[in-house]
Formats: structure tokens, C-alpha cells, sequence
């Protein structure tokens, strides 16, 4: 993580990437409590609550998870995480994750942050990265498409909304190193 903090064009200006730190807690649940409900329901996590970012920045801390946040003016708008696993037989996998609030969408933000992050997992040696996305998330899932993840799996029913409404979740998925081979279609080196 050093290269950071890092400026990026997007088509509205710029934005600053840096890594999540422990001086960053007030300025997440800022963040997070600024989102609209249907962005938070389909987190793994509620991130409106202090205990999530405690449990972040302890993963961190461990060398689980990497976060990136991106800022525009000073303002946290959106992040970028990167989970490693830790069971035994499943080191080589990460999960990647984005969230952009919606005021600052369609602006390249998200694509240059799944892209951010995916570097970070090639630079660790990750061989295999997942996304996991509700089948509503479309911009989502077509940001990782173009990217190179197909879907590997439908999980049914694996979400209950805070309506108690059930959604399945699109997993997909990207080998690493097939993926590097094709780089300079996708602009990633
Ligand atoms: C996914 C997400 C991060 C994208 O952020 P963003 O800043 O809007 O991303 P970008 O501006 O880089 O790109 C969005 C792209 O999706 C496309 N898109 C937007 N809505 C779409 C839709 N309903 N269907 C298909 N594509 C769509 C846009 O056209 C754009 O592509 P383009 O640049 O080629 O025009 C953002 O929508 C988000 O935070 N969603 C909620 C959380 C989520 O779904 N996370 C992913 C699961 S890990």
C-alpha cells in the first residue's frame, strides 16, 4: 500500500485513493450513514454500526482484508476492499468488493476502484478473486464482466432484506493468471 495517497480522473474531476487507517472510523460511519437503506441491506455488513469498522480495521490489523477509500474534497465517497481468506485450503482466493454512494456513480469511480483493487490481489499473489452481487446489481455486475469475471454460481434465498424479503446472490469469479495473459486487452498493466 505504498503508493498512496493516489489521485485519479474520473470523468467529473478527481478523486484520492488511500488506504482505510484507525484515525478513519468517524469519517466511515459519516459515509455510511449517508447511504440510502437499499445500498446498506445488501452488505455483508452494516456498516453504519461502529462494530463493523472496529471488526475492518482488526482485519486489517491481521492482514486479512486491505481497504481502499476514495475522497473527493476531503469527503470519504466511496471504498474498495479486498478480503483475504484464512482457511486453509482456500488462501489462494480473495473476495472483492466496491461501494460508490450514489451522488458520485457513472463516473468511472467504481470501475477505477474494482480495477484498484484487483491489483492489489495480483500483487499478493491471489489466484483466484470472487464477487458476490444480488442479480438487481447490474451496474455491478457489469463492471466485473468487463473485467474478465464470468459467473460461477447462483446462490438462492441467500440474503433476507430488512423487509424480509429473500434475494439471491450472483457469485462470479476470475482466474488470476488467465486473466494477466489477456491484460493488454483489458488496459491492466
Ligand atoms: C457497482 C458500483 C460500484 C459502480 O460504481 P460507479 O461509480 O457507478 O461505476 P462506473 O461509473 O465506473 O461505471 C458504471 C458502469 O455501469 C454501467 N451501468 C450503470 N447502470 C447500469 C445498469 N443498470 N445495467 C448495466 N450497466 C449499468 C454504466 O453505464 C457504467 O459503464 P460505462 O462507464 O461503460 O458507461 C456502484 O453502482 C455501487 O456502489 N453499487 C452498489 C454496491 C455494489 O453493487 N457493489 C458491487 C458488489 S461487490
Amino acid at each position: 500500500m505504498d503508493t498512496y495517497p493516489k489521485t485519479v480522473s474520473l470523468r467529473t474531476g478527481t478523486a484520492v485513493l488511500r488506504p482505510l487507517t484507525h484515525g478513519d472510523a468517524e469519517e466511515v460511519l459519516t459515509f455510511a450513514r449517508s447511504l440510502p437503506i437499499h445500498d446498506l441491506m445488501f452488505l455483508r455488513r452494516d456498516i453504519t454500526n461502529p462494530d463493523t469498522v472496529a471488526h475492518w480495521l482488526d482485519e486489517i490489523d491481521r492482514g486479512l482484508a486491505l481497504i481502499v477509500v476514495a475522497e473527493i474534497d476531503g469527503r470519504m465517497v466511496g471504498y474498495g476492499m479486498l478480503s483475504l481468506n484464512e482457511l486453509d485450503w482456500s488462501r489462494h482466493l480473495a473476495e472483492l468488493r466496491v461501494l460508490v454512494h450514489p451522488d458520485y456513480r457513472e463516473t468511472g469511480l467504481g470501475r477505477t476502484m474494482i480495477r484498484e483493487v484487483f491489483r492489489l490481489a495480483v500483487d499478493r499473489g491471489v489466484e483466484k478473486v470472487i464477487a458476490r452481487m444480488t442479480l438487481d446489481q447490474t451496474a455491478a455486475r457489469s463492471l466485473f464482466q468487463e473485467l474478465g469475471f464470468r459467473p460461477e454460481a447462483l446462490h438462492e434465498n441467500e440474503v433476507k432484506d430488512r423487509s424480509g424479503k429473500l434475494h439471491d446472490v450472483l457469485r462470479m469469479a476470475v482466474d488470476v493468471k488467465a486473466l494477466l495473459a489477456r491484460r493488454d486487452s483489458y488496459g491492466m498493466n
